[in-house]
């Protein structure tokens, strides 16, 4: 496809997901919010069959919110459903996927230094996943197992862990962070297309028929929701994973990525039990500190020096070498990569300036992690890593 036309895409496509994502999150925070402070109702509205009560202020406006037991009498004319916000964000979820990491597979999601698929195999590996994940998980919430709250975590936990670590192994760390969003998001619209919505329409169908409705409907509906509500953090950390590499291109990546998803999960859990008064700082406390260790713990190794190097001086000209070799198929004024046509992220290194000037992020992305080169596409030696973060210490010195 044209180089610059994909461009345009994944610009509207990614706009277009970031925006309904916001919508879905959003409505789901709210609604988490609002379920969680509804307070018992004066008599006449109890009497109404109104559970909850809730007065609000917003935009400058007064709000009167009334939650029923289970339905009311009859179903008003206009009645407002939730679900377009989780499905558009689905759909551009699974075109930004595509547009990225399937067109452009051979670019981002096959890194040959992990395994040498082909573009179909690739794309075969991640709808496969997607398929075998959501699957496991449509599977079990049907199960006895929608009972046991705490096991199901714990084994969907496992499942996430073992598609984390395959992943990593046949895919390029990004494309593997990535595809575990995709897991998971698609469990979310699953979730709401599978689980909630059909409850939803049963209960409707109930009220309009006059029957009394099946509680065991809104309970399932309840148990999804509830997932989707500690999967909310940990995906959106997915979503901005590609851009800190100190997570997905450490060698435990899939491990981290597990770490993060627990450690969000619990900060989520901390919000909901502060909804209902419940103050539990020590779960927050507790991730706060699983984060610092997680980040001690991943932290690059700090740079000795043996003797030798100690009384060694790089040049400048030995630095812009490496760059000039490894670095500037992409990162110059007119690059002669074959994909990247335009330098990537505005990067040029055309002059010694421009490399002192980027020092701090070639350090981030070239030392302390090794993204850089991409996929080491050039072929960057581990001794040229460390001229360049010896470099950076004598050019701080
Ligand atoms: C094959 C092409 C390619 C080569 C070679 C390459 N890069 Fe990049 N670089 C990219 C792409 C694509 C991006 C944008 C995506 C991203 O940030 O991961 C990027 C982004 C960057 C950024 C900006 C983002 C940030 O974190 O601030 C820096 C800095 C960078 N590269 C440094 C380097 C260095 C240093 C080298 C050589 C050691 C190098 N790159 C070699 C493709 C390349």
């Amino acid at each position: 496809m044209d180089a610059y036309l994909n461009e345009w895409l994944n610009l509207i496509i990614r706009f277009a997901h970031l925006i309904t994502g916001i919508a879905w999150v959003g409505a789901s925070f709210y609604f988490v919010w609002l379920d969680n402070h509804l307070e018992t109702p004066p008599q006449e509205k109890a009497d109404k069959g109104i559970k909850g009560d809730l007065w609000a202020i917003h935009g400058g406006g007064f709000y009167e919110v009334a939650k029923y037991q289970l339905a009311p009498p009859q179903i008003p004319a206009n009645l407002h459903w939730f679900k377009w916000e989780a499905y558009t964000t689905w759909i551009t979820g699974f075109l930004l996927l595509s547009l990225m990491f399937y067109v452009g597979a051979d670019t981002y999601l096959i890194d040959k230094n992990v395994a040498d698929l082909s573009q179909f195999q690739a794309i075969a590996y991640g709808v496969g996943s997607i398929i075998v994940g959501v699957g496991c998980y449509e599977i079990l919430v049907r199960t006895k197992l929608k009972d046991h709250g705490l096991i199901l975590g714990l084994i969907l936990l496992i499942l996430i862990t073992a598609l984390s670590y395959g992943l990593t192994q046949v895919f390029s760390a990004r494309g593997a962070y990535m595809h575990i969003g995709a897991i998971i998001g698609t469990m979310m619209a699953g979730n709401v297309f599978f689980g909630i919505i059909p409850a939803q329409k049963a209960l409707v169908a109930a009220v309009e028929k006059g029957e009394a409705p099946d509680a065991s409907y809104g309970l399932n509906a309840k148990l999804r929701s509830t997932h989707n509500t500690y999967t909310t953090l940990p995906i959106i950390f997915i979503m901005i994973s590609n851009h800190y590499p100190i997570t997905y291109n450490h060698e435990y990546n899939w491990l981290v990525l597990v770490a993060i998803i627990l450690i969000t999960a619990a900060i989520r859990q901390y919000f909901v039990l502060r909804h209902f008064g419940k103050q539990k700082p020590m779960i927050l406390v507790g991730a706060i500190a699983a984060l610092i260790a997680l980040a001690y713990a991943i932290a690059p190794q700090k740079l000795t020096l043996t003797e030798a190097e100690k009384s060694q001086k790089i040049t400048n000209t030995q630095v812009q070498t490496i760059i000039e070799q490894r670095c500037s198929a992409c990162h110059s004024s007119s690059p002669s990569d074959a994909v990247f046509k335009v330098a990537p992220a505005g990067v040029m290194f055309n002059s010694l300036d421009d490399i002192k000037r980027w020092a701090p992020r070639i350090k981030a992305r070239s030392v302390d992690a090794s993204d850089m080169p991409f996929m080491n596409k050039t072929q960057m030696t581990k001794q040229e890593r460390r001229i360049l973060a010896l470099w950076l210490t004598q050019l701080n010195s």
